[in-house]
């Protein structure tokens, strides 16, 4: 897996997860919502806000396996949900010859796509420390924690043929990829040479994601205006990275000193919750 990774920005694992463990953390994130999508967990940046329209709905929560210095909301007694935490670190921790702490938290997301449902276009994964919004609906990231990898679980799909999930495009080649997305299939890709989208998708589909926000997350500038003194920054398409930044220093100076205005803009715009 992990040359796999190195020489083509991804690695796709098929039929990783059974049936059984399928429905189950589809409950599961079921019951995570139930208890935590809630003004308050929002207000305190541990649940993010959901994307709900008539065709596609996501959801996305902070989790770790043990105590965080930063927001997370609690998986107890959910143990589908644990072996799927413990599995990501797992994958990150020998991609990354690195055993991942507990504290470390990973973003939990789960999506469900409805026929017709509405395309997501090309991003990268992270906390968006500022962006702004493009006329044609998608934004620019100007400064974020990019975590390194994304790894993604199909639940369930009806979609069958070329593009029936997540799309990845390396940025360094402008190749597009897209992998089979079949229940059980896994898909790990290296977030800051490939960005991602997903098509309008014909039939439903499930996922479940995670990624880590905290262990060896890359800070992105897309100008020098945003790097952070002392670091060391290369040079990537869309701007530059570095990977010796402290992602949990940078995350608590923004809950310190720019979240409260992010989310007031977002009450605002009408986005309690
Ligand atoms: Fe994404």
């Amino acid at each position: 897996m992990g040359s796999q990774l190195r020489e083509e920005g991804h690695a796709y694992l098929p039929g990783v997860f059974e049936t059984s463990f399928l429905r189950a953390l589809e409950r599961e994130c079921d019951e995570m919502a139930a208890r935590h999508y809630r003004v308050e967990n929002i207000d305190r940046h541990a649940a993010y806000l959901s994307d709900n329209t008539a065709t596609r709905t996501s959801h996305a929560m902070m989790i770790s396996a043990g105590p965080s210095p930063l927001p997370t909301v609690s998986h107890q007694g959910l143990p589908a949900l644990e072996q799927f935490l413990s599995f990501h670190d797992a994958v990150l921790g020998m991609l990354l010859g690195q055993e991942v702490p507990a504290w470390s938290r990973s973003m939990l997301n789960w999506q469900t796509y409805l026929s017709g449902s509405k395309p997501v276009t090309e991003h990268f994964d992270g906390e968006y420390l500022d962006y702004r919004k493009d006329a044609d609906g998608g934004f620019t990231l100007h400064e974020g924690l990019l975590p390194r990898l994304v790894l993604v679980l199909t639940l369930s799909n009806e979609n069958e043929g070329e593009r029936q999930g997540t799309v990845l495009r390396d940025t360094g080649t402008g190749r597009e990829l897209s992998p089979p997305s079949r229940p059980g299939d896994v898909l790990v890709f290296d977030n800051v040479r490939m960005r991602h989208s997903v098509p309008t998708l014909e039939k439903p589909r499930r996922m479940a994601g995670l990624r880590s926000f905290d262990f060896k997350a890359v800070h992105f500038a897309r100008t020098q205006a945003s790097c952070r003194p002392g670091a060391a920054y290369r040079q990537m398409p869309e701007g530059l990275v570095s990977e010796d930044v402290d992602a949990v220093a940078v995350h608590q100076e923004f809950l310190r000193e720019r979240w409260a205005k992010v989310r007031e803009a977002q009450k605002a715009e009408g986005a309690l919750f």
